[in-house]
């Protein structure tokens, strides 16, 4: 089954196809960061007015991909966007149509169900954040991976959210702990426009942070780490913008590789630690990150390191980093996985979704 998978929650405009959940065919993904760049961090209405004109090339693109040879070659299908669709041999459509952005959501799931309607194939609307766990199944090329196996424990982190939830199976998800102010990638893009780093803040901080660490062996303890005892799976990140922000004020921005890691240590540490706490206590078989603050480096190895010290018999998955910032594959394979079709004139846009308000019985 191949499904065709489409996102704009925030500042991408994505489209994939996956064929039975898992095998990426194609993975097409355009972002409007640098607009974002110059006005450090993004304008919901520069956002959106860029996947407007995204939407059209981005989809057409994605579906190239399984229109036969021959056609390809007819300049009907090169020029010819409803051709190609009709032409092309898609199952379904999947469109994020929650948590985000409300006139990015609309792009997308605006386009998904005109595709709906004109080629008669069925609609799944799907959670973003849910979908962000399946990056966890995905994989391209012919070499498939392993399967993550259930129960499964899953650390959601991204730019708007910071959830930990329990999966007993498809379709079936628990929350168990979360954030209770700003989300861990927030964190990190508001500290690092503190720093005069560049929007988006995550790669930019790591990639500075990464400076300092290969030189220094040296503890980093500068900034707070909130509720990081306290005996529940909750965080709260917006402490550290303001003792960012009051060290800053103090000392000046001397030594900003190593400010930098200080703030990935802080952010990386509390995470880890209460991800290991809750891997302790609910025993599942399979751990899985996901969101773009999965892409961090530091916080890959010290779960990695962490898990293998302490002997855990928990199996880890880590997505490759591509996989983890927002892309369309993971809509289509949540969709696959969790296959519920709603005729396309009963779905909205909802920008304030939680993760559990999709699948949960
Ligand atoms: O999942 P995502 O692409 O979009 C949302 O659903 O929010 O996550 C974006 C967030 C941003 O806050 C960005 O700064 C952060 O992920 N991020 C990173 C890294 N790459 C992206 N944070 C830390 N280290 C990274 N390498
Ligand atoms: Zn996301």
């Amino acid at each position: 089954m191949k499904i065709l998978g489409i996102e704009t929650s925030c500042d991408e405009t994505a489209a994939a196809l996956v064929e039975d959940g898992r095998k990426i065919v194609s993975n097409v993904v355009a972002s409007s960061s640098q607009i974002h760049a110059q006005t450090g961090g993004i304008v919901p209405e520069n956002a959106a007015r860029k996947q407007v004109e995204y939407i059209t090339p981005v989809i057409k693109e994605a579906i190239f991909e399984t229109i036969d040879k021959k056609q390809k070659k007819s300049s009907h299908h090169k020029n010819g966007f409803f051709l190609s669709l009709l032409n092309s041999n898609i199952d379904a459509i999947a469109v994020t149509y929650g948590p985000g952005l409300i006139g990015s959501l609309l792009v997308g799931v605006e386009a998904a169900k005109t595709i709906s309607y004109i080629t008669c194939k069925p609609l799944i609307p799907v959670n973003h954040l849910v979908a962000h766990i399946y990056a966890n199944w995905l994989f391209d090329g012919q070499k498939s991976i392993e399967e993550p196996q259930f129960p499964a424990l899953c650390l959601v982190v991204s730019g708007g959210h910071t959830d930990l939830v329990i999966m007993k199976k498809h379709n079936n998800i628990k929350w168990v702990g979360g954030t209770r102010d700003d989300a861990a990638g927030e964190a990190f893009d508001k500290t690092a426009r503190l720093l005069g780093l560049p929007y988006p803040g995550g790669p930019a901080i790591a990639k500075t942070a990464d400076n300092y660490l290969k030189n220094q062996r040296g503890k980093l303890d500068l900034f707070p780490r909130p509720m990081i005892d306290r005996k529940n799976f909750d965080w709260s990140f917006s402490g550290l913008k303001t003792a960012v922000f009051n060290y800053t004020k103090e000392n000046g921005i001397k030594d900003t590789k190593r400010l930098a890691a200080e703030i990935q240590e802080a952010i990386v540490e509390v995470l880890v630690e209460k991800s290991i706490r809750a891997i302790k206590k609910y025993q599942p078989v399979s751990f899985l990150m996901s969101g773009g603050v999965a892409a961090n480096k530091r916080l890959r190895e010290k779960m990695h390191s962490r898990i293998s010290k302490e002997k855990l018999q928990t199996k880890l998955f880590i997505p490759s980093p591509k996989y983890c910032t927002d892309n369309a594959a993971v809509i289509a394979s949540a969709a696959y996985f969790n296959n519920a079709p709603i005729p396309w004139q009963k779905i909205t846009a909802k920008p304030n979704l939680e993760i559990t308000d999709a699948y949960t019985k």
